[in-house]
């Protein structure tokens, strides 16, 4: 069986771009792989984090993950720092990693441009995030369009290890979905959807009431043409709100535009937010019971557990590729 790895930094509430990206096809893959699926903290601590709020959104995603359909009894979930060889692989990707490369990744430059006091694990983010990948001998991972860069450095780093040491790693394949591989904020359908963006109308939070994803969904920018169309150079914010319906109805692109075919823009957000909250609703209604249950540390303990005992033997196979540690004497 082929092996799936993928993780969420648990840096806020996830948004409905999260969920289309990533989560949804999570869950769709899940029957047909040996999944692992990973709330990465030591990914979040690369910018500065509120030490309760980290605490409370680690335990957050983890309910998140499993409202929205992951099965502890098929897929592996798990806390990265919980698991210590992905720092310790991460450490010794670092040493194959250039500066010059790691500076070109595009998440880096967004995220250290114009601050003052940028964390070095914030440059080398891309090296632990190879690790986490390299250390399942993953076949496949799922995540929106963002992480193509980072999964192409990945991919290198993996072949310059297997090139320069010993041939230990897989090289893996990203899958990106055909439709929601990037959700647009709701204010700005230039930009990408985040979870850390301070306009809280740009985006839809997976944990957002119906009453709250109706008015966010209201006010989203559109045009004054009044037709449902999808033209993404043109008509961006209608095309992003046909996006996010056609990804949670299952239904297409050119059907969704027949079916609004001479009607207004209201009809038309109004169908969208009936079918976002047709979605999220009942993920939240698990969440919320999920998060009151004992089951999570039970289901987290086991994940940390089977991780490391892959995640282990990896490691051991790169230590000895590299020549750390040491071999004892035979007695
Ligand atoms: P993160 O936490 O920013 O996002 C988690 C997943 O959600 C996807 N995503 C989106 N998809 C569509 N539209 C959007 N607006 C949108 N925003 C986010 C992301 O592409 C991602 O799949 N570096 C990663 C976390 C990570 C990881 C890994 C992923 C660490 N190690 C190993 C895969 C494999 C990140 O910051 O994702």
């Amino acid at each position: 069986m082929k092996t799936i790895f993928s993780g969420i930094q648990p840096s806020g509430t996830l948004t409905i771009g999260n969920y289309l990206g990533a989560l949804k096809q999570f869950t769709e893959l899940q029957d047909e792989f040996d999944c692992y699926f990973c709330i990465v903290d030591e990914h979040a601590i690369t910018v500065p984090q509120d030490r309760l709020n980290l605490r409370n959104n680690i335990r957050s995603l983890a309910a998140l993950y499993l409202a929205s359909g992951i099965n502890p009894e098929r897929s592996t979930l798990f806390i990265q720092s919980e698991v210590p060889a992905h720092t310790q692989l991460g450490w010794m990707l670092q040493s194959i990693s250039y500066v010059g490369e790691l500076e070109r990744m595009t998440q880096y430059k967004d995220k250290s441009e114009g601050k003052e006091g940028v964390s070095s694990a914030l440059l080398t983010y891309p090296s632990l995030m190879a690790a986490d990948i390299l250390l399942y001998q993953t076949d496949l991972v799922p995540v929106g369009e963002d992480q193509k860069q980072h999964l192409e450095l990945t991919r290198n780093l993996a072949q310059r290890f297997n090139n320069r040491f010993n041939d230990i790693f897989t090289i893996p394949e990203v899958r990106i979905p055909k439709v929601g591989a990037r959700i647009m904020s709701l204010q700005e359908p230039t930009k990408k959807m985040s979870k850390s963006d301070k306009n809280v109308k740009g985006f839809i939070s997976m944990l957002d009431e119906p009453k709250k994803i109706e008015k966010k969904i209201k006010s989203a920018v559109t045009d004054s043409e009044g037709v449902v169309k999808y033209d993404k150079e043109n008509k961006p914010g209608v095309s992003n709100l046909l996006t996010i319906y056609s990804s949670c109805s299952g239904e297409s692109i050119e059907d969704l535009e027949a079916k609004y075919e001479g009607k207004g823009y209201g009809d038309f957000k109004q169908g969208v937010a009936n079918a976002v909250i047709d979605v999220l609703k009942p993920i939240q209604d698990k969440y919320f019971a999920l998060l009151e249950s004992d089951q999570l540390d039970e289901i987290l303990d086991n994940g940390a557990e089977k991780a490391s005992f892959t995640a282990n033997k990896t490691v051991a196979k790169a230590k000895k590729a590299m020549g750390l540690g040491r071999v004892k004497k035979k007695k």
